[in-house]
């Protein structure tokens, strides 16, 4: 609370003569104002309190007499008796007189038997009561010994007890300002997000987004904000910035159908643009060139594969929920994002589904949306639905591999490509080159009308796995490496020789 309150002012102090928008204007003068409550916390804690206050050892020196005292007895235990004890030897006159301890009386005063009379005898027997005479030594306490000794021992004790006791007090200090204070964390919440959002915007690039009550939804070079910074910070390519056009004319839906490869940034393109306009109503600048955005008045996403076991609810079931409910509640200021709906049951009933629900949302919802898909079957909905258009994610074929520009750009993909990706994925490649037969036995057979099936039967079962039997190697050559290897003596050589030999095998590979 100290350090906060400390920060806040000094924020305030670096402020001052600033010219800030009318909202930080207001906050600023929340951040001020605590002198009574900070002198209070500056004089009662220590520079650097401990994280619990278990232990004690946070209340400041000198700010309470009491606990300076227990703390004393505590630390300098020995210090006090031995002051004490200089006290009682020329109070008694008594040179040798020493304060001892042990277990069984504690802390007690000795002399030597030669004294016993002189301490037993007026006006010292007043003060000091016999405790124990051995056969050289008499032994005594006194009343302000056995104070002391208790004090001592009980010192521990009472100054955590008298730290506690402060502690309360400093709380109850700060609760009676509490609604002061809790200005104050708001005025600096205000100022924590809009420094942040704002240095975003000048280091990211950002821009100051069109926010009006149109249903317009307008992104030049759109990106998205934290893909683009984990790129930046892999020292990966640059992001590449997309334009969204979904602007939604008359009371029309305006949906823009996404299809193309695997890993090509469909998934990216539409979060994106979902959080360009979640930002751009918080009053935040966005990851755009320029942004025009019509109020949203819900977001609605439906991404990526969750099952809710617990809750009785398989896979496809949560789509289905999540589903269900932006179909039931969407209206004609929401913004849907859909990634590839209908994925989690067989494809004629994910197809199906992905199409009854495109046509609802665009005639019923009439809601701003991006649905992504690999149902190519679905793009020639954008011929029949005012509002609907295609849009594809570029990719370049280039011997046989496919390379992401991530470029989105209008019109429908062919294919996904899914099978070069499951390759660069690490797939063994009997698995690809058997899928690669089974796939385009399946698109032959959609072209000759023919059932797939039987296709597929006549595919040979075992062609992939044959091509990639092991081959019997013929014996090799040994390498120049495993003659030196074999000619080591490990056991016979120091650890420069092994050293050494290591760096002219690593020279035999070099060529
Ligand atoms: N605009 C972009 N610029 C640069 N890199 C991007 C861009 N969009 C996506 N990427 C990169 O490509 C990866 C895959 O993107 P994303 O998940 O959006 O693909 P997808 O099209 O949804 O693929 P899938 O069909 O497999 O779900 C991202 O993790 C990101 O690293
Ligand atoms: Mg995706």
């Amino acid at each position: 609370m100290r350090n906060a309150l400390t920060q806040a002012e000094a924020i305030a102090a670096a402020l001052a003569g600033t010219e800030l928008p009318p909202l930080l204007d207001e906050a600023r003068g929340a951040l001020t104002g605590h002198d009574e409550l900070l002198a209070l916390l500056d004089a009662a804690l220590v520079a650097e309190p401990p994280l619990l206050a278990r232990d004690g050892g946070f209340i400041a020196e000198g700010y309470d007499a009491q606990l300076d005292e227990a703390r004393k007895l505590r630390d300098e235990g020995r210090g006090v008796i031995a002051g004490m004890q200089a006290d009682y030897a020329e109070q008694t006159g008594v040179g040798s007189l020493k304060i001892k301890h042990n277990n069984v009386l504690g802390y007690f005063i000795e002399t030597t038997a030669t004294h016993a009379a002189k301490m037993q005898s007026p006006p010292l027997n007043e003060t000091f009561i016999h405790r124990q005479t051995t056969a050289n030594q008499v032994r005594f306490t006194t009343v302000e010994l056995t104070e002391l000794e208790t004090r001592i021992l009980n010192a521990g004790n009472e100054a955590l007890e008298i730290e506690k006791r402060l502690y309360d007090s400093l709380k109850g200090a700060i609760l009676e300002q509490a609604p002061r204070v809790s200005e104050t964390g708001q005025a600096l919440a205000e100022f924590d997000v809009t420094i942040a959002l704002a240095d975003l915007a000048q280091a990211q690039d950002w821009c100051r987004p069109t926010v009006d009550d149109s249903r317009a939804f307008a992104i030049e070079a759109g990106r998205h904000p934290v893909v683009e910074r984990a790129l930046q910070q892999q020292g990966g390519g640059a992001f590449i910035a997309n334009d969204c056009a979904l602007t939604a004319q008359g009371d029309h839906a305006a949906v823009t159908l996404l299809t193309g490869p695997n890993m090509a940034g469909k998934s990216t393109y539409l979060r994106q643009n979902a959080l360009i306009a979640l930002l751009a109503q918080m009053g935040s600048y966005v990851p755009a060139r320029s942004a025009h955005l019509g109020l949203v008045s819900q977001i609605f996403s439906r991404v990526g594969a969750s099952d809710d076991l617990a809750r009785g609810r398989s896979t496809f079931m949560v789509e289905m929920v999540e589903t269900a409910a932006i179909l039931n509640q969407a209206d004609d200021r929401a913004l849907v994002i859909l990634d590839e709906i209908g994925r989690g049951t067989a494809t004629y009933d994910g197809l199906s589904i992905a199409w009854a629900t495109l046509e609802h949302l665009h005639g019923v919802n009439r809601v701003r949306g991006l649905f992504a898909t690999h149902y190519h079957e679905l793009t020639a909905l954008a011929g029949k639905l005012e509002g609907v258009d295609n849009a594809t994610v570029a990719v370049k074929e280039w011997d046989g591999e496919v390379i992401f520009l991530h470029e989105v750009r209008p019109g429908a993909a062919d294919r996904s490509y899914g099978v070069q990706v499951a390759q660069l994925a690490g797939l063994p490649g009997p698995v690809i080159e058997r899928a690669r037969s089974v796939l385009d036995a399946l698109e032959a057979g959609e072209r000759d009308r023919s059932s797939p099936k039987a296709l597929i039967d006549d595919l040979p079962l075992f062609s992939a796995a044959a091509t990639t039997e092991p081959q019997p190697k013929a014996p090799a050559e040994p390498s120049g490496v495993e003659t030196r290897l074999a000619e080591l003596l490990p056991d016979e050589m120091t650890p420069r020789e092994a050293l050494q030999a290591i760096y002219d095998l690593k020279g035999l590979l070099g060529d």
